[in-house]
């Protein structure tokens, strides 16, 4: 497979538990990258100082920063969300719905081609559990529709990834599993390879346009995780 994605990716979230995994595989690519971040001292705490220059400071609640941290990237990935157990957060619909949304508006219009969206699984199943924390997955289900939207205009592109339960383990050491339909009932998945998923996408054809869930299987040592696409029936 070619590698034909040349740009620069903005990561949204890259202090997040999964967005530092998309700033690290997008390094071991050797892609150019760009960081939204709420905090400047957490992403050089995270990563090292000379990230400073990659950095762009804001929430995505805000027009402004948004569209500032856009600027002169040619792709974003997202790994945002919202922190449902804090109740001094902003609630889902604030991130999850409306900032997912601000995002890829603000992306189109600066004439962006590519977004890569970090959702959910389950984000179809009304009655799931997790909908009692501010209709998270609704939430969630609500941006996504909007992505698709935007994003599935002739000369763009979007990917959106409904990952099982996200863990902490390394990259490339699980075989997985990938379908369409929210059909998984369970499963778990690192965020590593979420990560890794996410920014191979960028430049796999079979990633154009596509929704897809994604959790783990087997422990097995992994060289690339692009075959896993073909499972996927179109
Ligand atoms: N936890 C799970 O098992 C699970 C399962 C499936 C899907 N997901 C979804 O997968 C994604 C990644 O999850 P994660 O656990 O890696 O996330 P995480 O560690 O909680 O990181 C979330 C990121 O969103 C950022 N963020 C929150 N509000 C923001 C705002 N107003 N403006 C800009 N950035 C904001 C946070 O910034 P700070 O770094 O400044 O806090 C952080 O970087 C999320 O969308 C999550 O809902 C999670």
């Amino acid at each position: 497979m070619v590698k034909s994605f040349k740009g620069t990716v903005l990561v949204a979230g890259a202090t997040g538990r999964t967005g530092a995994w998309v700033v690290k595989r997008l390094e071991s690519h050797g892609f150019d990258y760009r960081l939204f971040v709420r905090s400047g001292a957490k992403a050089v705490e995270l990563f090292r100082p000379e990230v400073v220059d990659r950095l762009s400071i804001g929430s995505i609640e805000n027009d402004l920063e948004t569209d500032a941290a856009l600027k002169n990237a040619d792709a974003v990935i997202s790994a945002i969300g919202g922190n449902v157990m804090s109740p001094d957060a902003p609630p889902p619909s604030a991130i999850d719905r409306d900032g997912i949304i601000r995002l890829a508006t603000l992306a189109k219009k600066q004439g962006i081609r590519k977004f890569v969206l970090v959702s959910s699984l389950a984000v179809t199943k009304p009655d799931h559990p997790m909908n009692k924390y501010g209709r998270i997955l609704q939430m969630k289900l609500e941006a996504e529709n909007e992505v698709r939207r935007l994003y599935s205009e002739p000369g763009y592109s979007y990917t959106i990834l409904r990952p099982g339960g996200l863990l902490d383990g390394p990259p490339m050491a699980h075989a997985m599993v990938f379908g369409t339909g929210d059909g998984f009932e369970t499963g778990t998945i690192e965020r590593s390879d979420v990560a890794e998923v996410a920014v191979i996408s960028l430049f796999t054809p079979e990633a154009h346009n596509l929704t897809f869930e994604l959790i783990q299987g087997e422990a097995a040592p992994q060289a690339t995780l692009a075959g896993y696409f073909s499972q996927i029936v179109p």
